[in-house]
């Protein structure tokens, strides 16, 4: 009988202590990790998954945690690290060498942008835009010193959803490894391995926790060789994440799927309002016909992340738009998402993505789980504060 994913992630094969039974798993913390002698401190190999060596390389709580979350994005292995964006340095820094080159999409997740313009480049690797919404073009971008192609779906603010499957085989027919950042899709509208992506990153910090209150990011992987590749760096780059954090996720695991789909309810209700208004003049939501790359999002997702972009009318001024967040009750202002608080946050696009066609002033909203009547009834009085008063 095949199981549906949500509950996969209750009826894990966990084994508690003999004589003891409970859903949640135990949680073990610790740095030092002890040894009944010293021939079995020798004959312990810490690159092995087989045992215990310290607690920066696992603890039976960041072993199971990491076992979960590959069972979420469909993988064998993966690791934790203590955020997402240090999830895609450890890829780059475990694959990426002096000479080589990383191709990221041109709507990549800003730091990720940032780390490879700054860190990397000082190690002597280069990297290229491309774009990711021209499948094709990528095989022309990649050239002979390409070790890695960036891929996310949807892109990050401008939310344009690319044609994920041919672009990671564009990069495989020409022997480049793939990784995706999978924060957005999470495992569970977006499956990276299905699509032939070689390593599917994640943060935690988003849908997984879902309490807005924990740091923590995923590298899984298929592929045994390319995870112990990855695994020697994380090891010594010492990459470890505490049980305390590894807890709050294993315990907001069991409800993912369902925060996801009430999540993405209450945000495709909301978009579809948003369109119709007069202050609106695009919404950018790779559900919604119309959004960039929505024929992509419909052959690779049924689901869809609670997180889009509206583009207000182009002859708004700025101070205007700030005075429309601003006006928002139930909306707190701040970065980070697929916590329980919605969010807003203005954007220049200009700023964000040079030579963009996209025209007007960008505010991103990420739907929380408050009621979404409340939510549509505060966003409409916020529209009205900001551009009718
Ligand atoms: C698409 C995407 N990837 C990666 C990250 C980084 O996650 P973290 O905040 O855990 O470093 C974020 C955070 O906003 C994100 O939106």
């Amino acid at each position: 009988m095949t199981r549906d994913l949500s509950t996969d992630l209750i009826h894990h094969p966990y084994q508690p202590p003999a004589g003891f039974a409970a859903p949640q798993p135990g949680v073990f913390k610790a740095s030092t990790v002890l040894f009944k002698d010293v021939a079995a401190m020798r004959s312990r190999d810490w690159r092995s998954r087989e045992g215990y060596t310290y607690g920066l390389h696992g603890t039976p709580t960041t072993m199971l945690l990491e076992e979960r979350i590959a069972t979420l994005e469909g993988g064998r292995q993966c690791l934790l690290v203590p955020s997402g964006l240090a999830a895609v340095a450890l890829v780059d820094l475990a694959l990426l060498g002096p000479g080589d080159e990383v191709l990221l999409p041109a709507n990549v997740y800003g730091p990720s942008r940032e780390l490879t313009r700054n860190e990397l480049a000082r190690w002597g690797i280069t990297h290229r835009l491309y774009d990711p919404m021209d499948a094709q073009a990528l095989g022309g971008s990649i050239t002979a010193a390409t070790r890695l192609v960036w891929l996310e779906a949807p892109g990050s603010v401008t939310m344009e959803f690319p044609d994920l499957a041919a672009l990671a085989r564009t990069a495989y027919e020409r022997g480049v490894l793939t990784a995706l950042d999978n924060t957005w899709g999470a495992g569970l509208a977006l499956r990276g391995f299905e699509h032939g992506i070689d390593i599917v990153m994640q943060a935690l910090t988003k849908y997984p926790s879902g309490g807005g209150d924990v740091l923590m990011g995923s590298v899984t992987t298929v592929d045994l060789k390319l995870h112990e590749r990855i695994k020697g760096t994380h090891m010594r780059l010492g990459l470890g994440v505490a049980g305390n954090d590894a807890e709050m996720v294993l315990r907001s695991l069991p409800t993912v799927a369902l925060r996801y789909a009430a999540q993405d309810q209450a945000a495709r209700h909301l978009a579809g309002w948003l369109q119709a208004q007069p202050q609106v003049a695009r919404v950018l939501h790779p559900a919604l016909a119309g959004s960039p790359g929505h024929e992509h999002w419909a052959r690779h997702c049924k689901q869809a992340a609670g997180i889009f972009s509206v583009l207000l009318q182009p002859h708004y001024t700025q101070a205007q738009v700030d005075r429309f967040v601003d006006a928002l009750q139930l909306f707190g202002i701040g970065y980070s998402w697929a916590g329980p608080m919605s969010l807003a946050v203005p954007y220049d696009l200009r700023v964000m993505r040079e030579g963009s066609a996209l025209q007007g002033h960008l505010v991103r909203l990420c739907i929380g789980l408050e009621a979404v009547a409340d939510l549509q009834e505060d966003l409409q009085q916020a529209l009205r504060a900001a551009f009718e008063a």
